[in-house]
């Protein structure tokens, strides 16, 4: 019997699926599939071809990325270790989990744990899964030097009745435990948060910045954060996500140095950005548009300058964080935990704050727009310009500051009906200098990403759900050589593409009716003796019961007129 098969007379567990994850079934799935269809269908319309990339990336790139004091990456992440060395990762816990040796037995154990830790480091080094650093060496050095220390307290407490010297063994306890904690047995990897640095590692990886620029990518796939589950969030969910990606020719880093003046090259650079970012939004617009998504509301916003090309310095952002943070330090008392402690890590994201009794205040902090250099203003100035060409509405707003790191100047969110507190169904922005952060050339980037979850909730909210899940024709057979018959009709209709239900055992023909309208099919298709000889097969419409015989080809005209 295996482990988990439950003892006799005891009840076999129910399995459900682990909180915060769901399963999505039909007829709901089916819109699933419009809605990426969709997707399919305008992103390639606007240029975009779809990347997929892994789900699980090495943790360290969504901390570089995403930023490591963000909610999502200190503490929404799903991180393993990944590692061959069972053995050692073994003997690196137990040793780094003993905190204090109450016996002389437990001190001959503790110090044979430790030799074999050594051990093993020592046998991976050798056989090259870990490499043969001076980090390495000099672990495997001190472990052996603590065993020696280790085995000289033992002995001399064997022989005595008693320890005489506590202090010694628990600062080397406690040594002991730092440095196999530190030992790197593997890497750390995540199931994926957001796909955005997952985008910008494969733009690198792959040299796509030799490729014709702007690179228009989009993707859409299941996203992990450990988040509290409620309507419209959950620890798996959907994202349909774009970027556009552009590497940053030697001649346009020129024009931005700092000390050279802003020419008519520098504007016009400006402007292709913000027509880049218009062209994006336009294209989430008429996506949104093409699902049937209603009360869809964008909201935009600038954050200011954070990664010029050139010297990465957080230039008229920089200088408004330090005004926001001087301002929130003198209202600090009349905030909430969460607040103060954003003042120190990010006080931006106060903005975001949702307290009721927070909103007068942040309505009197100063504001981004007041603030931005002229660089991001006629950068944001063209982003308005250009969405006001297109036709396409939004609301600007000061304290749209969005939760990840990487964005800078346009900042952007559309918000749907139907969702309750979890309404932004879309959130984006642009993130020149991610790529560089990463390790690759300087880059410009925006994009955005749908939470589908929260698209097809609203759609069902507003009445866009599918039909049950039915059949076109259900085959009602009766006798071996009506089955024969049955097969082949079965196969000829499927390849018309119409969805077939062939009952694989013989029915009554009023059984079979039956089940024909719980299947919520249109047609039932009498396969009998009579129908096979004479080559004229019964076809009945479920809907007003009326019946009629069709030869072979005639039968496959009707069926496929809309
Ligand atoms: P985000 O705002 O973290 O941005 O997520 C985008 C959207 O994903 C949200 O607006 C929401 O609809 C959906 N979403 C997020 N968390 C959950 C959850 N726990 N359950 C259900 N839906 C959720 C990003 O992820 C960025 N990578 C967007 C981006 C792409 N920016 C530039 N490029």
């Amino acid at each position: 019997m295996s482990e988990g098969a439950a003892k006799k007379g005891e009840r076999p567990r129910k399995f459900q699926a682990i909180r915060g994850t769901r399963d999505l079934l039909p007829p709901d799935t089916a819109l699933w599939n419009r809605v990426e269809q969709t997707a399919h269908e305008v992103f390639s319309t606007y240029g975009f071809g779809e990347i997929r990339p892994p789900i699980f990336e090495p943790t360290e790139l969504f901390a570089r990325a995403v930023g490591g004091e963000t909610d999502i990456v200190s503490k929404e992440m799903y991180t393993f270790l990944v590692s061959d060395l069972d053995q050692l990762i073994g003997w690196r816990g137990y040793i780094s989990n003993v905190r204090e040796i109450q016996s002389a037995n437990a001190l001959e154990v503790y110090e044979a744990a430790l030799s074999y830790l050594a051990l093993q480091l020592q046998k991976a080094v050798m056989s090259g899964e870990l490499p043969d650093e001076a980090r390495n060496q000099a672990t495997i050095a001190k472990l052996n030097r603590h065993g020696a220390q280790v085995r000289e307290i033992f002995v001399r407490w064997k022989e005595s009745g008693q320890l005489e010297n506590r202090d010694e063994l628990d600062r080397l306890v406690d040594d002991a435990a730092t440095t196999a904690a530190a030992i790197c047995v593997g890497d750390e990897i995540s199931l994926r948060p957001e796909a955005t640095a997952s985008v910008c590692r494969a733009y690198i990886e792959h040299n796509m910045q030799q490729l014709p620029q702007p690179v228009k990518l989009y993707y859409m796939g299941p996203m992990f954060r450990r988040e509290r589950p409620q309507k419209g969030r959950y620890r798996q969910f959907y994202q349909i996500g774009a970027e556009v990606l552009e590497a940053v020719r030697p001649d346009v880093l020129e024009l931005f140095k700092p000390g050279v003046q802003r020419d008519i090259k520098a504007q016009k650079e400006l402007a292709k950005d913000a027509a880049i970012d218009a062209e994006l939004i336009e294209m989430l617009m008429t996506f949104f548009a093409k699902c049937g998504l209603q009360g869809a509301e964008l909201d935009i916003n600038s954050i200011g300058h954070s990664a010029p090309p050139v010297d990465g310095k957080n230039v008229c952002r920089r200088a408004y964080v330090g005004k926001l943070k001087a301002e929130l330090e003198k209202v600090k008392d009349q905030l909430g935990a969460d607040s103060q402690r954003r003042i120190e890590t990010n006080p931006l994201r106060v903005l975001d704050s949702k307290l009721e009794h927070e909103q007068p205040i942040i309505e009197k902090l100063p504001r981004i727009a007041d603030h931005l250099c002229d660089e991001c203003k006629t950068h944001y100035a063209s982003v308005k310009r250009e969405l006001d060409l297109r036709g396409v509405a939004y609301r600007e707003n000061w304290r749209l500051v969005r939760g990840l790191d990487y964005y800078m100047r346009t900042t952007f969110e559309i918000t749907a009906r139907g969702l309750g507190s979890q309404n932004a169904v879309c959130g984006g922005g642009r993130y020149d200098g991610l790529v560089e952060l990463l390790g690759g050339p300087p880059t410009k980037g925006i994009g955005f990403a749908i939470g589908e979850d929260r698209l097809i909730l609203s759609l069902q909210e507003s009445g866009k759900s599918p039909a049950a899940h039915g059949r076109d024709v259900y085959i009602a057979w009766m006798g071996q050589n009506a089955y024969a018959t049955a097969i082949r009709a079965a196969k000829i209709l499927r390849s018309a593409s119409l969805s077939v239900e062939l009952p694989p055992v013989e029915q009554k023909f009023g059984k079979a009716l039956e089940r024909a309208s719980k299947l919520n099919s249109r047609f039932a298709l009498i396969l009998g003796d009579n129908e096979v000889q004479s080559g004229e097969w019964t076809l009945k419409t479920l809907a007003d019961g009326s019946q009629q015989k069709l030869s072979e080809p005639a039968l496959l005209e009707y069926l496929r007129k809309p």
